[in-house]
């Protein structure tokens, strides 16, 4: 990575609510980027749910999530644990992004992280994305693994992550995640089809 050639880290959130915990986590990834990365957001919200029957073409705004994911150099992930499991938000995004044509998770570096009120930190929700973007095609980093448990009590009441140690844990994620890209999928790189 290079200051003139910055990596570009698109970040979802699984979560669509407005003081969710796994936005406010972007948000801290965005000030914690190292030097020569940068990240931009994709809100979930106006993806309609996944049809089969209406691919072709796709919805405006699934194009566009699709187009997204395919410039961007990897995705960082927020993932909520829903009753163990990842969101059906994130669920619905990724099958629009796995589909063909171009299949753009196919080959594409993925960070992914998350936040719970449980005592789990969503190990359990990550245990299952890792299995989905697996079978997509995707390439999710291995470690460390940001998991954020008990999250009331590591963010202030307007969403700064405030604890320290969190803030470490992201902060080697985010430099975990550039070397991953340059190890794996470097721009200008063909990938996997
Ligand atoms: C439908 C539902 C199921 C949940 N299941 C779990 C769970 O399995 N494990 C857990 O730690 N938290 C669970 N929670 C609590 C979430 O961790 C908590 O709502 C969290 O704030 C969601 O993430 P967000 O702040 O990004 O929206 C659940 C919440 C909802 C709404």
């Amino acid at each position: 990575m290079t200051i003139a050639n910055p990596l570009h880290v698109l970040g979802i959130s699984g979560s669509l609510r407005k003081a969710s915990y796994n936005t406010a986590l972007l948000r801290a990834a965005a000030e914690l980027m190292p030097a020569g990365m940068t990240l931009e957001t994709f809100d979930l919200l106006p993806l309609p749910m996944f049809n089969q029957d209406a691919e072709k073409p796709f919805p405006e705004a699934v194009a566009e999530f699709r187009a997204r994911v395919a410039q961007a150099d990897a995705l960082l992930i927020a993932t909520p644990e829903y009753n163990s499991s990842v969101s059906g938000a994130l669920k619905n995004a990724i099958d629009w992004a796995s589909r063909s044509p171009q299949q753009p998770l196919n080959g594409k570096p993925v960070a992914m992280m998350g936040a719970s009120t449980g005592n789990f930190g969503t190990l359990r929700a990550q245990l299952h994305l890792r299995q989905i973007l697996t079978h997509v095609g995707a390439l999710p980093l291995g470690k460390p693994e940001v998991l954020v448990a008990r999250a009331e009590q590591v963010f202030d009441p307007v969403g700064n992550l405030t604890d320290a140690t969190a803030r470490g844990f992201l902060r080697d994620l985010l430099a975990a995640l550039g070397k991953w890209i340059e190890r794996v999928a470097p721009p200008g790189s063909s990938r996997p089809v």
